[in-house]
Formats: structure tokens, C-alpha cells, sequence
């Protein structure tokens, strides 16, 4: 079957995209449409045509790993192919299943309709990659929906389901039977006479009041964080209500090749391969089948319990809940009830969606009742001696085919797989808090995990919507091992004479939702201390821990709860304190440290060269797979601005060797052992070679 299938029924010629994996937009499917249509045209014995696609969607957009080639600029182009739809004296109808994306639904707004089972779902998410929609998405959208919703719609790039679309104007019919259902609507229009295109649809967007965009730009501007697309997508909707269509057109055109050319869009598109990418394991043969989960087990119902539960039975699989404090349990479960209860407030699930999945999460108080389970996570605390009791009464209670998942941030796999008689089975199943809400999902192998757990954990990742991310087994794993050096470094520059607002602006500027210092506060500073009493204890000779946190507690100063820390706080609103800065700076003194003033590139430097720097590190030793790991943990797991593509792209971006400078002068104050830099950055840098050689170099043994 060539790419696009042309077939006749009842005289509507039925043009099929078949170009798997997802019927993306490449040159030959572009041609092969063309062709069906202008066929369709020629036969007088056609009278309508249908768009469809083969397999499990309808078109996915434009074929991103053709941009940048000659056959993403060779005609057909995709602007071409939609004149020729638009000006066709023959209906055409796009028949939608599974989703209709970017160019793809773009492509199905030059038809004269749209159908769609009630399961499909259609969306403009170029902002995703850094882009707007560049095929009259921006210009032909806000005709259908109005500009309020195609505001909020483009902007977001969210995906929009079958009915709620049909409602927006989007979709005109939802049918049952796809093929037939939509050759049925294709022959009523040609009876009917051929419907104007949606190019020609004014009504909704004449006499649109300006302040509409400069409201949403004021209030939707605080999301964006340093991306630059949304604010372009806002100046051409605006643009499609106060120039003609062509003028818009080539308005949208000229913005869509800037975009096109940004760092963002590179960035965002080298992050959107690395999210497919971290889930192929080189040792694990693409061959080999997850297993079925059908059941889970999440053993403790605090917090990040609760939130794992909730993030299974979101996604369909029924979960049961363990704690042997019926109390906790009844908290944990009561939590759970409250989350699902916001979620409704806010309009984000139905009341039917809330019942079906608490329904889902089942409240149990001992281990005799899971030979039903596939698959157990442990999410207790962090104590080895309660992990490896669990594991073994979890070994004895689930059945031998079981996967045995640890929710452990730090602690050694092994030794946790050593209470049980399936090694093979073990694994690190590490979430974020708040499980149920951020996306990183860290599977840490241990010696002995097998291939098969392995590959059903990372296929189960995807399942419940989560980024799966493989790490080696190591203090911290691929995540947290590199977190330390952000924050101590904050640290560290307050002793020497940063302030925390300028350390926390330049975060946030960057694009951080949270600078560290403010981010500090929040967590509350009590525990950290107790932590960094453990972590003092395995620091190499050369090196020293700041102890401003331990200064802030000793003050009474443990962050917002008791409404002071590194800032004071009037409710919520975090207030600069200049006794924060007096406590800091007495501790500078006794620490014998002189203090100066930093510029915000150093600072910025200082907070993120280190994370490249240990990234490095992590790559040397195989605890991270790929660089682009590091940047689908890090952007998942600690909210690295994605438009930058992650720490590790972001610094290959700006340049290996201002990193290398970097980790040469935080080892030289620091101490050499954990803070110098990194063989295989020095080894890059020195060859001029980036992080695709490193493999090829780490094999030779740097
Ligand atoms: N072009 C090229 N390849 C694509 C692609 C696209 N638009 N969309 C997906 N793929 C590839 C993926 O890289 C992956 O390849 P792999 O198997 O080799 O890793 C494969 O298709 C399957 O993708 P997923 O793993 O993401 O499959 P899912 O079933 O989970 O999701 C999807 C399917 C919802 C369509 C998801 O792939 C997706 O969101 N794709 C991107 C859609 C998009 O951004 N479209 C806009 C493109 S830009 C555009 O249209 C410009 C226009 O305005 C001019």
C-alpha cells in the first residue's frame, strides 16, 4: 500500500493515510493526497471525498524529523495542499479517530467538515516544540471557536476531546461508524451544495474588543516563564481579527520561520525525541514483552503513597492502598478524596471521573489479600531495615510472577532486592511528589532486575502518563544525585555575598518555577538538617558543607511555616529580610569567608554548570543511559525549564567549555573530589566534541 490509499464507495472517493507510526506529514503522504484529491476531482463518478487515516490516528502534524531537510520546503507543500482542498468544487470531509494534531488538524480545517468518534481528540500543540501553527491553524481556528477559546487552546496546545470540540465548533458531527458514518456526511453536503471553507467564516472574528488579547496576555503571561511562543501565538490570533486572511497568512508565516529558527524550538524538539528516546534500553531487546498490570499494591498511604495510587487508578488500573495503621489509612484514604474533590471544584474531572477512580484505589490493612496483584510499590520511609521487612513479606504475599517496585530516593536496590527470592523482579519505581501530578517517573535496575521487569515498568511509566527515565543504581540516582549541587552552591554564593533574591530571580528568570533559597523555605528547613547531618558524615576530606540552614534553624527560622527563613513572609508573599542577610553574613564571618558581589551571569552559572558537570559524571559511571535522560528527569522531576531542552542539552548549547571553566573553579573552592570536573567533560572539551561522542569515549575507557 503506497502512503495514501484511493479508493471509491458510494461515489465518495475515500483517500486513506497510511504512514505509520502516526500518519505524520511527510513529502510522500503531502503528494499522495494531492493526487487522491485531484483524482477525486477528475471522476465524474465521484461526487465527495474522506480523509481518513489508517491505524490508531488520523494525522499526527507535520513530520518533525523532516524539518530542517529539502523535503519539508519540496511541494507539495502543506500551504499548497490546502489551497487545493479549500478550492475543490467537491466536498471533502476529514474523518477523525484517535487524534488530529498540529498540520494534521490544521489539514482538516481546509476540509469543508469534520466528523469524529466520540473518543478522538484534536489539538494545536506546536507550542510544545516551540512553534505556532504554521498552516492557518492561528487564522482558521478563532473562525470556528471564537478567540477566546482558540486563546487558551493554541496557547496551551492542550488536546481537546471529541465532544467538547464538537461543542466549540470544532468538529461538526460525532459519528459511530467512522468510514461510513462520514461518507453518509459527505454525500448530504454534496447534495446540499459545497459549504464555504472555514476561511471564509468572519462572523466570529469581526468587531473582536483588543483588550481581550491584552487581558489574556496579563494574565496568561505569568505562565509562560521565558518561552517565547506563546506571546507570538497571541500577536497573530490577534492579527486574524484585524487583517484581512492573507494579510494574517502572511503574518503567521513570517513568525512560524522565526520560531522556527529559535534556540526554543530546537531545544523543545530535541526534548520531545528525548522522552521517546529514554524509554529504549539498549540491553533490552525491543522483543521482549512487558508483562500485563492489571493489579497494583502501593504499600503506605502517606503523601507520595496516596499519589501513587491515584496516578494508577487515573489511568485505569485498579489499585490496592496498604498500611497497617488503620488511622494513616483512613487519612491517607481521606486525602486521596479531597485531591479528587479540588480537581472536581476546579472543573478538571466530572463527578463521574472522581467516582470511577476513588472507586478504584482499595483501602487494605495486611498482606493476606494480594494474589491478585501484579505488580507492588513500597513508598514508606527512607529506612532500609523497614524496606527489606516489607520486601519480604511482599515476596510471600504476592504471586511469584510479581514485580516488587521500590519508591526509594536513595537508598541501595540491592540490598532491598537481597530480602527476597526474586532479585530478577526488583526494582526501583521512584515518583515525585506530588506522585499524581509530576510527570517523572525514575526506574532505578538493580544487579540482577531483569530485562522483563525493566521493560514493563518503563512500558507501565507511559501507560499512566509519566516519563520514564532508566538510572543506575547510585546515591541519589540520576535526580537527586545531581540536586545537591544546586542547592549547596545557593548556598554557598550567600556566604560569599549573593543575596537570596538574586540568586532566586536569576533561578526564576531562567525559568525555574522556584528559585532554590525560596524553594528552601517552602520545603520548611527542620528536616533538611537532619539529613545533612547523615550526608556530613560521607564528605570527602577536601570538602565542606555550609551550615546556613543549620545557622536559620538554630534562629527560629525554619522557612514559610514559621513565616521566616532565607526571606519573611507576610501570608504567602515572600518579603526580602535584611536579618536574614545580618544572619548570613555573621556566618560568613565565622566561617572566615569575605564577601563580595556577584553579577547575575555568574550566578547563573554557578546554579546550573554544576548539574552538566555531574550529569557528566553520571555518564562516566553509567548511572544515566543518555544525556538526554538527564534532561527528561530533570525536566520532569525538578521543573528545569523544558525550553531549554534540559540541563545537559542546554549546556552543550552554551558550551562545554564555560561548564568545564565552571566546574575548574567550584573544585579548586570547594574541594576536587566532588565539585572538579568531570574526564568525560574534559575529554569533550579538549576534542571539541559534544555528548553523542561520549559513548564511543566512555566505551574507550576515556
Ligand atoms: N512527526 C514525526 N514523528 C512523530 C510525530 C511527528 N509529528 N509524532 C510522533 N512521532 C513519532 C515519535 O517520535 C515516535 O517515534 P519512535 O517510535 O521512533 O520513538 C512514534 O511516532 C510514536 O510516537 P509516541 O511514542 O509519541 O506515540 P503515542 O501513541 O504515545 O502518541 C501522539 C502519539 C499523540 C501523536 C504523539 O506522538 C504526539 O503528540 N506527537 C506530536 C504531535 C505534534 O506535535 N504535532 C505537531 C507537529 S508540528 C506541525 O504540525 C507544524 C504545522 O503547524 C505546520
Amino acid at each position: 500500500m503506497s502512503t495514501v490509499d484511493y479508493a471509491v464507495q458510494s461515489s465518495v472517493a475515500v483517500l486513506t493515510v497510511a504512514y505509520p507510526p502516526v500518519n505524520a506529514l511527510s513529502l510522500a503522504v503531502r503528494a499522495g493526497l494531492g493526487e487522491g484529491v485531484a483524482r477525486a476531482i477528475a471522476d465524474p463518478a465521484v461526487k465527495a471525498i474522506v480523509v481518513i487515516g489508517s491505524g490508531t490516528i488520523f494525522i499526527a502534524g507535520a513530520d518533525i524529523s523532516e524539518f530542517g531537510t529539502p523535503n519539508s520546503a519540496a511541494e507539495p507543500r502543506l500551504q499548497t495542499l490546502q489551497a487545493q482542498f479549500e478550492a475543490s468544487p467537491k466536498p471533502i470531509v476529514a474523518a477523525i479517530h484517535g487524534t488530529a494534531l498540529g498540520g494534521g488538524l490544521e489539514l482538516a480545517l481546509t476540509c469543508h467538515a469534520r466528523v469524529a468518534v466520540q473518543s478522538a481528540k484534536v489539538g494545536l500543540p506546536e507550542v510544545k516544540l516551540g512553534l505556532l501553527p504554521g498552516a492557518g491553524g492561528t487564522i482558521r481556528l478563532p473562525r470556528l471557536t471564537g478567540v477566546v477559546v482558540a486563546l487558551e487552546a493554541i496557547t496551551t496546545g492542550r488536546h481537546i476531546g471529541a465532544v467538547e470540540a464538537n461543542k466549540l465548533g470544532i468538529v461538526d458531527a460525532i459519528v459511530f461508524d467512522l468510514k461510513a458514518d462520514a461518507i453518509g456526511y459527505a454525500l448530504k453536503l454534496a447534495a446540499e451544495g459545497t459549504p464555504p471553507p472555514v476561511r471564509d467564516r468572519n462572523d466570529k472574528i469581526t468587531g473582536v474588543d483588543p483588550k481581550v488579547f491584552a487581558d489574556f496576555r496579563a494574565r496568561a503571561g505569568k505562565k509562560w516563564r521565558g518561552q517565547i511562543a506563546p506571546a507570538r501565538i497571541v500577536d497573530v490570533i490577534e492579527a486574524a481579527t484585524t487583517r484581512s486572511f492573507d494579510d494574517a497568512k502572511a503574518f503567521e508565516n513570517e513568525q512560524f520561520k522565526a520560531l522556527m529558527e529559535s534556540d526554543q524550538r530546537k531545544a523543545l524538539i530535541h526534548y520531545f525525541f528525548a522522552e521517546r528516546e529514554a524509554r529504549k534500553i539498549p540491553d533490552v531487546p525491543a522483543d521482549i514483552k512487558p508483562l500485563p498490570i492489571r493489579k497494583v499494591v502501593v504499600i503506605g498511604s502517606g503523601l507520595m503513597g496516596g499519589g501513587i495510587a491515584m496516578s494508577f487508578a487515573n489511568a485505569g488500573i485498579p489499585v490496592k492502598l496498604l498500611d497497617i495503621d488503620a488511622e494513616a489509612l483512613a487519612r491517607g484514604m481521606g486525602v486521596i478524596r479531597k485531591t479528587y474533590e479540588t480537581s472536581l471544584s476546579r472543573g478538571s474531572i466530572t463527578q463521574a471521573q472522581l467516582d470511577e477512580r476513588f472507586g478504584r484505589i482499595e483501602p487494605v490493612g495486611g498482606y493476606d489479600d494480594l494474589g491478585d496483584v501484579d505488580m507492588a510499590i513500597e513508598a514508606v520511609f527512607e529506612d532500609m531495615a523497614l524496606k527489606q521487612k516489607i520486601f519480604a513479606l511482599l515476596d510471600k504475599a504476592t504471586p511469584p510472577h510479581a514485580i516488587l517496585g521500590t519508591n526509594t530516593s536513595s537508598l541501595d536496590i540491592d540490598q532491598i532486592a537481597s530480602a527476597t527470592t526474586r532479585p530478577d523482579k526488583v526494582i526501583g519505581a521512584h515518583f515525585f511528589s506530588p506522585a499524581n501530578v509530576m510527570k517523572l517517573l525514575e526506574a532505578v535496575r538493580g544487579s540482577k532486575t531483569s530485562a522483563e521487569t525493566i521493560a514493563t515498568v518503563m512500558a507501565l511509566g507511559k501507560q499512566i502518563g509519566k516519563a520514564p527515565v532508566l538510572a543506575g543504581n547510585c546515591d541519589g540516582f540520576i535526580g537527586n544525585r545531581m540536586l545537591q549541587y544546586y542547592t549547596v552552591n545557593a548556598e554557598y554564593m550567600l556566604e560569599r555575598g549573593a543575596t537570596p533574591e538574586q540568586i532566586d530571580r536569576v533561578a526564576e528568570q531562567f525559568g525555574m518555577a522556584m528559585g532554590p533559597l525560596a524553594m528552601r523555605d517552602l520545603a520548611g528547613m527542620a528536616q533538611a538538617v537532619n539529613v545533612r547531618a547523615v550526608r556530613k558524615l560521607t564528605l570527602p576530606a577536601d570538602e565542606r558543607m555550609p551550615e546556613l540552614v543549620e545557622r536559620m534553624v538554630e534562629a527560629g527560622r525554619i522557612g514559610q511555616k514559621s513565616s521566616a527563613g532565607f526571606y519573611r513572609y507576610d501570608g504567602r508573599e515572600r518579603l526580602p529580610d535584611p536579618a536574614a542577610l545580618d544572619l548570613i553574613r555573621a556566618e560568613a564571618q565565622r566561617q572566615g569567608i569575605e564577601q563580595r558581589s556577584f553579577t547575575d551571569e555568574e550566578i547563573l552559572a554557578r546554579l546550573f554548570h554544576p548539574l552538566v558537570n555531574e550529569g557528566a559524571k553520571e555518564l562516566e559511571e553509567g548511572i544515566a543511559i543518555r544525556a538526554s535522560d538527564i534532561d527528561v528527569a530533570w525536566v520532569n522531576g525538578y521543573g528545569f525549564p523544558v525550553h531549554t531542552g534540559g540541563p545537559m542539552f542546554w549546556g552543550e548549547q552554551i558550551g562545554l567549555d564555560k561548564v568545564l571553566a565552571t566546574a575548574r573553579t567550584l573544585g579548586a573552592e570547594n574541594g576536587q573530589t566532588r565539585w572538579g570536573p568531570s574526564r568525560l567533560l574534559e575529554r569533550l572539551v579538549a576534542e571539541g566534541k559534544g555528548w553523542k561522542d561520549a559513548p564511543a569515549l566512555i566505551a574507550a575507557g576515556l
